[in-house]
C-alpha cells in the first residue's frame, strides 16, 4: 500500500476538489476561539473523553454524553469503528465507489473488505440484502450523503440492512448539514448503528480535526476502550466548542453554499455544458464529462486558469469529475472558465 497523501496545499488557487467548507472561521468565532485559548492550561494533558465537549453535543441531539464519543475527524473514528467491531480477518462491507478510507483503513488492519457495486444510478442495489452478507459481515459502512457520488442512498434499503445485519452499520454523515436527511434519531432503537458526524465539512473546521460517533452506549464503551487516553487534542476540543457556540454565522455560511450549490447545478445543466450533473445532497457535485471530452483535459483547463477540481483513477469513474461548491466569487470563475472551455471545443 502507497502512502495516502493529499495533494500539496495550493496557496493562490480555487480549490474545489476537498469538499471542505470555502468559508474560513467567521471573525467573530475566531475572536472567540483566541480568548478561549487564553483560558487553556497549556502543560496538563487535555480533558481525555472530550467530556465538555460530548455534553454540548448531546444537550444540542438530545442525548447523553455516554452516547457519543469524539475522534481526531472522523477518519480516526473509522479506524476505531474497525478495531472494535471487526475480530481479526472479519469481514467489512462497503458501497463501490464511496469514500476511500473504509477500505483503506480495513485493509492497513488486515480486514477482508468485500466492495459491493452501487447501482446504475449510484444507489444500493438488493445485493446488499443477501442473508449471507447480513449475517457474516462484522462492519458495514454507509456514507449517506456518498462521497463522491453526492447522493443519499434509498432509505427503504438502509434501514432493511439495520434491521437484519448481525453486525454493525455504520451511516457517515458528513455531509447531513447540506442533506438534511439523518438516521440520527435511530440509534435509540437500534443497538447495531451508529452515525459519524465531522466538524471538517459545513462548520467549517478542518484545521482542527474534529469528529464525533453516535451509538448506544454498548457500542460506544467500546470505542472508548480501543481510543487512545487523549486522542481529541485540547486546541481541537477547544474550537469545536467555540464554534459549536457560534453557530449563527456557520448557519448564514451553509445556506450560501446551498445556494451556490443549486446555481451551479443550473449552470451545468445548461444544454451544451460539456459537464451533466448527478443530483446532489452534498456540497459537491459529481459531474459526468460529455463524449469527446476528456476529464484529464477538463482538469488541466481548469488548473491552467487557478481552479483546482477532483478527477478519479477507478474505471467506475474516469468519466466523472467532482466539484466542491465555492463562494460566491469562485464559482462566478469557475463558471466563465466553463464558458471559455465550451467556446473553445465549439470552435474546434
Ligand atoms: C464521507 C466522509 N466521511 C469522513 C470524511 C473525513 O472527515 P474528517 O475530516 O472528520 O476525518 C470525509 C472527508 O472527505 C468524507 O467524505
Amino acid at each position: 500500500m502507497t502512502p495516502y497523501l493529499p495533494p500539496p496545499r495550493a496557496d493562490g488557487l480555487i480549490t474545489l476538489d476537498a469538499n471542505e467548507s470555502p468559508f474560513d472561521l467567521p471573525e467573530a468565532v475566531r475572536s472567540a476561539f483566541l480568548r478561549r485559548i487564553r483560558t487553556l492550561v497549556f502543560n496538563r494533558y487535555p480533558d481525555g473523553p472530550s467530556t465538555e465537549l460530548r455534553t454540548a453535543v448531546g444537550q444540542r441531539v438530545g442525548l447523553l454524553p455516554d452516547w457519543i464519543v469524539a475522534g481526531n475527524g472522523s477518519d480516526e473514528l473509522i479506524g476505531l469503528l474497525i478495531d472494535a467491531f471487526v475480530p481479526h480477518r472479519g469481514m467489512v462491507v462497503v458501497p463501490d465507489p464511496t469514500f476511500v478510507m473504509y477500505e483503506r483503513l480495513a485493509k492497513i488492519r488486515g480486514e477482508r473488505v468485500v466492495k459491493i457495486p452501487l447501482d446504475e444510478r449510484f444507489d444500493l442495489s438488493r445485493e446488499f440484502l443477501n442473508p449471507k452478507l447480513l449475517r457474516e459481515a462484522s462492519l458495514w459502512f454507509f456514507a449517506y450523503p456518498n462521497n463522491p457520488t453526492a447522493n443519499c442512498f434509498s432509505k427503504e434499503i438502509l434501514a432493511k440492512i439495520i434491521n437484519r445485519a448481525r453486525g454493525v452499520v455504520v451511516i457517515d454523515e458528513a455531509y447531513v448539514d447540506f442533506s438534511g436527511k439523518t438516521f440520527l434519531r435511530a440509534v435509540r432503537r437500534k443497538k447495531n448503528l451508529v452515525i459519524l458526524r465531522t466538524f471538517s465539512k459545513a462548520l467549517g473546521i478542518a484545521l482542527g480535526r474534529v469528529g464525533l460517533a453516535f451509538a448506544h452506549p454498548c457500542l460506544t464503551r467500546l470505542l472508548h476502550v480501543v481510543r487512545m487516553p487523549y486522542n481529541l487534542s485540547g486546541l481541537g476540543q477547544a474550537l469545536a466548542l467555540t464554534t459549536l457556540a457560534s453557530s449563527t454565522a456557520i448557519q448564514k455560511n451553509i445556506r450560501m453554499i446551498r445556494t451556490e450549490r443549486g446555481k451551479l447545478v443550473t449552470r451545468l445543466t445548461a444544454t451544451e455544458s460539456i459537464l451533466a450533473p448527478l443530483p446532489t445532497d452534498a456540497n459537491f457535485v459529481l459531474a459526468r464529462v460529455s463524449p469527446g471530452h476528456s476529464p484529464k483535459k477538463v482538469f488541466e483547463f481548469l488548473r491552467r486558469r487557478g481552479i483546482l477540481i477532483k478527477i478519479f483513477h477507478e474505471p467506475r469513474l474516469e468519466r466523472f469529475v467532482r466539484i466542491t461548491v465555492g463562494r460566491p466569487a469562485e464559482m462566478q470563475k469557475l463558471s466563465a472558465a466553463l464558458d471559455e472551455l465550451e467556446r473553445t471545443s465549439c470552435r474546434a
